[in-house]
C-alpha cells in the first residue's frame, strides 16, 4: 500500500510507504526543505503547514515536536516534517522562506511606487 503526498505550492506528488515522514517523502518528489539537525527536530528548519482537513492523515505530534514548536505554532497547524509521519492521503504546504519573503515584498514595493518616487 502507498499514500500520494502532494506538496504545495510547487505542485509536486510522491507516492510512498504509511509511516515515512514528510522529510523523506519530500526528498523522493524533489522539493526542498531545510534542515540542519538530521531530522532529529533539532532545528526547527523543517516546518511545514498541514491544513485543518488534512490533520487526521498524519500522525500525531509526539511531545519533543510539540515542545519544539510551541502550542501557537501548533494551532496554525505547523508540523516539524522529520517528526511528521503520514498515515493516508496527504497535502501539505511548504511555507515561504522568511529572508525570500522578506526580498519579495521589498520588490514589490518597489515597483509599485510611482516613477515620480526614484527622483
Ligand atoms: S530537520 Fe531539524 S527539526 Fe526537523
Amino acid at each position: 500500500m502507498e499514500y500520494e503526498v502532494l506538496f504545495l505550492p510547487d505542485q509536486k506528488k510522491v507516492k510512498v510507504r504509511p509511516n515515512t515522514n514528510v522529510l523523506d517523502a519530500s526528498r523522493r518528489a524533489g522539493v526542498r526543505i531545510p534542515t540542519r539537525c538530521g531530522g532529529k527536530a533539532g532545528c526547527l528548519m523543517c516546518k511545514i503547514l498541514v491544513p485543518d482537513e488534512e490533520r487526521g492523515h498524519c500522525s500525531v505530534p509526539e511531545t519533543k515536536e510539540i515542545r519544539k514548536l510551541g502550542t501557537s505554532m501548533m494551532e496554525q497547524g505547523y508540523r516539524l516534517s522529520c517528526q511528521t509521519r503520514i498515515t493516508s492521503h496527504l497535502k501539505v504546504i511548504i511555507p515561504e522562506d522568511p529572508l525570500k519573503a522578506a526580498i519579495r515584498k521589498q520588490l514589490e514595493a518597489a515597483r509599485n511606487r510611482e516613477p515620480d518616487d526614484f527622483i
